[in-house]
């Protein structure tokens, strides 16, 4: 299911206003925005300590985790980049966007396109799931992992899980934006992640209410 056919998605994070050119006629997932990555950048904007309100809700649980200060992250499966810029837009700035080869076109433009509103150009690099080459080269460890909506093909979900141990450090954390795409690699994915992670699904309640749909969850991945 594809969020929208429209070719440009939007994306307000506090004052500024991401623009997302899709490519929905291209045969690589990565080419479209998905709503999990929408939902994940809402989600750290709500609780953001640089946005956050406290007259809602006076206690923030989320402040510790989402001050981005003097933190390394990579996002992995980036494709447009709707997540890795959001959450720049939100402190995390040492951020590197990583993907295949074929999309890294689509990433790139977009970083571009959006240079005016990010006022610098992010990082990018190819990074394919367990290569470790392409892992090392990323100077691991992390203190943030971002991922929206990866885990749709049940041949790569170890893959993407070893990556992730092994891109974050000990006290490091995944942030995850989630959809069940398929029922196989669905399974596989938490019997993988609960053996090596504490796992923590965000409430609904906590979502932002506008980018809260059923079917999408942010969860805070720790290792054990
Ligand atoms: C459904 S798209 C999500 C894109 C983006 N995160 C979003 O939410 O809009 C899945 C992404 O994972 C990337 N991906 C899939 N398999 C991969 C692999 N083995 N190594 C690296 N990236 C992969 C795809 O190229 C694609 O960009």
């Amino acid at each position: 299911m594809k969020f929208t056919d429209s070719p440009v998605i939007e994306l307000q994070v506090g004052d500024s206003l991401l623009s997302l050119q899709q490519d929905n006629g291209s045969m690589h997932v990565g080419t479209t925005v998905w709503p999990c990555s929408l939902v994940l950048v809402k989600f750290a904007e709500r609780w953001s300590p640089l946005t956050y309100s406290p007259s809602s809700s006076p206690q923030n649980p989320y402040s510790h985790l989402l001050d981005f200060r003097n933190k390394r992250a990579v996002e992995l499966g980036a494709g447009c980049g709707a997540a890795g810029m959001g959450l720049y837009l939100l402190g995390l700035n040492n951020i590197v966007l990583t993907d295949i080869a074929p999309v890294m076109p689509a990433l790139r433009r977009n970083i571009k396109k959006n240079k005016p509103v990010l006022k610098k150009a992010l990082k990018t690099a190819q990074l394919y799931w367990a290569n470790s080459e392409q892992i090392s080269a990323q100077g691991p460890p992390f203190d943030i992992v971002i991922a929206a909506d990866v885990v749709y093909l049940e041949e790569t979900v170890r893959p993407l899980v070893e990556t992730m141990e092994k891109l974050m450090g000990e006290t490091g954390v995944v942030l995850l934006g989630y959809q069940l795409r398929s029922p196989e690699a669905d399974r596989l994915f938490w019997e993988v992640c609960e053996r090596v992670f504490e796992i923590k699904k965000v409430p609904h309640e906590d979502l932002q209410p506008d980018y809260a749909y059923e079917e999408t969850d942010v969860y805070i991945l720790r290792k054990k």
